[in-house]
């Protein structure tokens, strides 16, 4: 018994861990020996929703994953798996669980605004809870695509275009989704998606091919994957893209090579959606058996099926594969086995119910959601204007025109990907500037028109509401299903008439906001030079309505910054900060320098931006070295001041810049970020550490290095805004 003691009081955490993972092993090792090849293609075939044939093929052991259900149907649906096939292994239930379960959180790229992983995460625990109560045990998300280009209507699923910031979301999210142990009751596994480079979709189309270098994949779009894999993320779902004429679902370089070989992911890969079927349309496989053995050499376990006439490739070919010797029933074994390894980490043998009682005892009640949904929903609006400091407005003022047909919509605030949210658990604005304003305060509303109407019959109304009124707020922008899947737009202006609209309005001279709710970056130049006071409030959700009237009247001071810039046109795409240089950076004397001749060359809103109520002045940059070695870190430190009369939060951005290296660097890395809150007139020292990690490339030979030179150090308020000081790595 001492014995016992003294040996469990030493052994690591880390024993602790490989000790769970070896008993694991060892229950993967003894099911799988009693599998049939039957019962082995069974596991890594997903089935989107229920069929008539469903039970009988869950019976026979054909199925190991069933998209969503309702908690009754999925227990009945379990019961069979679990009492009735030879081997009681149970089923697992997966869908997407993108911002929210019941309660609907910000869409991710609000936010990503927030620039605060921590309330990310614990947003993501609260939809893993509430998802896990209704019978899921497994989401595909968080979606963790870089997005260069906002005519992909998915942007709006991700967390902007770096990779940085996206790496410290993609962490969050699993973390808040997996919790500590995965088998935790009210945790839920976590995909991270899609893999890989989906986001680089040739002109922002969705699905469309990809052709990029390895070192744009290795240095934007894998990172987040990377931190994904590294935080335990239980698996990964490859995309439906040409990846460098390799189909991201049978490509062997990124599956096996990058995901096993280099980063030692030990979980799943499920496809995308039908995305191995259509390996035969994207010209890689002749039919369904060349395409399941392209997907399973390739490294991908799990067959995610639709009702198409592409799908169901798993289940139909690997058996006749496997018995004619073109795949090897190793191949089998071995996404069998990660299949096996994660249905134990969920603990679903133990516990393959759902477990009701649980889920009412400890459910967090609905006042903590809201208000964890109302600070992220509050946290991700970003202001992008506020000329002569029009915002906040006054509680009592006497008059508002609300206008605009996101104005009094509950449906569409919701966004996109939000199969548990209920458009009536949404506070609408006009709802929630009612509940903020005076009693005395009278709203003039009017819709004005429709998102996408060409009627202007409602503009008359509009106009005579503004005119009767002190202030006009406009709120437009698009509807929830004009971003997500499926919806990339060439065209990024407001759509309908709504920007006419705001024109009209305008000329009537009243003190005018535009409140955007938006799944991407639109082309508002207009709307930018005009409007004295504009707000991106994208997609919020439940606390919509409540986190927009916190802003305009001043109970919160917006401190969200964008994490994708704002183009000025569709004709600039794709703009980001982190480019590189070119021969001829753009100059404003020089004809033959790299620009436009009809538009400037900057974005309208860079990475990174976003206002404040008050001001922060940032001072005193500075490196406590300036010559180091490589293995060496520099401490950096800079002074915020807030300058005005507010108290609020400064999130201090750092990026760096490698001068002259062996191939080209961008002009700009983010490298560091951090919340500062500060009382008016207060000052605050922030450091951050560079470590050698964050000035590592790839080189000519794409390995990574550091290379000895100068590298700028910027830290600043937003991408552009910033200070500047350097220092230099010696040999
Ligand atoms: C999407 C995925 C999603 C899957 C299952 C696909 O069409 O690309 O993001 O997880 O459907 O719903």
């Amino acid at each position: 018994m001492k014995k016992l003691f003294i040996f469990v009081i030493f052994l690591s955490l880390a024993n602790i861990a490989f000790a769970q993972d070896s008993k694991i092993e060892s229950k993967v090792n003894s099911l799988l020996s009693k599998m049939t090849l039957q019962e082995k293609i069974g596991q890594l075939v997903r089935k989107a929703s229920l069929k008539k044939n469903t039970a009988g093929l869950i019976r026979e052991g054909k199925i190991g994953v069933m998209g969503y259900c309702s908690p009754s149907v999925r227990d009945s649906l379990q019961r069979i798996a679990v009492d009735q096939t030879r081997l009681h292994i149970p089923l697992v239930f997966a869908a997407d669980v993108i911002h929210g379960d019941e309660t609907t959180f910000p869409v991710p790229l609000a936010q990503s605004c927030s620039w605060n992983p921590e309330l990310a995460e614990k947003a993501a625990r609260i939809a893993a809870f509430e998802a896990a109560s209704n019978g899921l045990d497994w989401t595909f998300a968080p979606m963790i695509d870089i997005a260069r280009d906002p005519r992909w209507g998915r942007i709006v699923e991700g967390a902007g275009e770096d990779p940085y910031l996206g790496s410290k979301m993609a962490v969050a999210y699993v973390k808040g989704y997996q919790g500590n142990n995965l088998s935790d009751e009210g945790t839920i596994a976590a995909t991270a998606k899609h893999y890989v480079a989906y986001g680089a979709a040739q002109a922002g189309r969705d699905y469309n091919t990809v052709d990029i270098s390895e070192r744009t994949l290795r240095e934007i779009y894998l990172p987040p994957f990377h931190a994904a894999v590294n935080a335990g993320v239980a698996s990964i779902m490859s995309a439906f893209d040409d990846l460098n004429g390799v189909p991201a679902s049978a490509n062997y370089f990124t599956l096996t090579e990058i995901l096993r070989d280099e980063w030692k992911y030990k979980g799943v890969v499920i496809s995308d959606y039908n995305s191995i079927g259509e390996l035969m349309n994207q010209g890689i496989a002749k039919d369904k058996q060349d395409a399941a053995r392209e997907a399973i050499t390739a490294g991908v376990d799990i067959d995610l099926v639709g009702d198409t006439i592409v799908d169901d490739v798993y289940s139909q070919c690997l058996e006749t594969l496997v018995k004619n010797k073109v795949v090897p029933e190793s191949l089998i074994d071995r996404s069998v086995r990660r299949v096996l390894r994660m249905k134990f980490r969920m603990g679903v043998f133990e516990h393959p119910y759902v477990d009701t009682l649980f889920f009412k005892k400890n459910m967090p009640s609905q006042k903590y959601k809201n208000n964890i949904a109302r600070q992220l929903a509050r946290e991700s609006i970003v202001l992008l204007k506020n000329k002569n400091h029009l915002l906040p407005l006054k509680k009592d003022i006497h008059s508002i025109a609300l206008i605009g047909p996101l104005a009094d919509d509950q449906e569409d605030l919701l966004g996109p990907w939000s199969d548990g949210g209920k458009a009536e658990d949404v506070v609408s604005v006009i709802t929630g500037i009612k509940n903020k304003v005076s009693s005395g305060t009278r709203i003039n509303y009017a819709k004005g028109c429709g998102i996408l109407d060409s009627s202007k019959a409602g503009f008359n109304d509009a106009l005579n509401a503004v005119k009767k009124s002190d202030v006009v707020i406009m709120v437009v922008g698009e509807s929830r299903d004009m971003s997500g899947e499926a919806a990339s737009r060439t065209k990024l202006g407001l759509p309908g008439v709504q920007e006419e609209l705001v024109e009209k309005i305008e000329k009537l001279g009243k003190p005018a906001i535009v409140v955007l709710i938006n799944g991407r970056p639109l082309t508002i130049d207009w709307i930018s030079k005009n409007i004295p006071a504009v707000i991106e409030t994208w997609f919020l959700g439940d606390q919509a309505g409540n986190a927009i009237a916190d802003v305009l009247f001043g109970d919160y001071n917006p401190s969200g910054k964008l994490t994708t810039t704002f183009p000025r046109s569709v004709g600039q795409i794709p703009l980001f900060y982190n480019h590189m240089n070119t021969g001829r950076p753009p100059s404003k004397t020089d004809k033959y320098t790299s620009k436009y001749i009809d538009s400037p060359v900057s974005p309208l809103y860079p990475f990174g931006y976003g206002l404040s109520y008050t001001n922060f002045k940032f001072s005193d940059l500075k490196v406590d070295k300036e010559k180091i070695s490589v293995n060496d870190s520099v401490e950096v430190s800079v002074k915020v001041k807030n300058t005005g009369k507010y108290a609020g939060t400064e999130i201090a951005q750092l990026y760096i810049r490698d001068l002259v290296a062996s191939v080209t660097r961008p002009v700009k890395e983010l490298k560091g970020f951090k919340r500062i809150f500060l009382n008016p007139g207060e000052t605050k020292t922030i450091n951050f550490t560079i470590v050698p990690k964050s000035l590592e490339f790839y080189n000519i030979d794409m390995k990574k290095t550091i290379e000895p030179g100068k590298f700028n150090v910027m830290v600043g308020g937003n991408s552009e805004d910033i200070l500047t000081n350097s220092f230099e790595i010696v040999r």
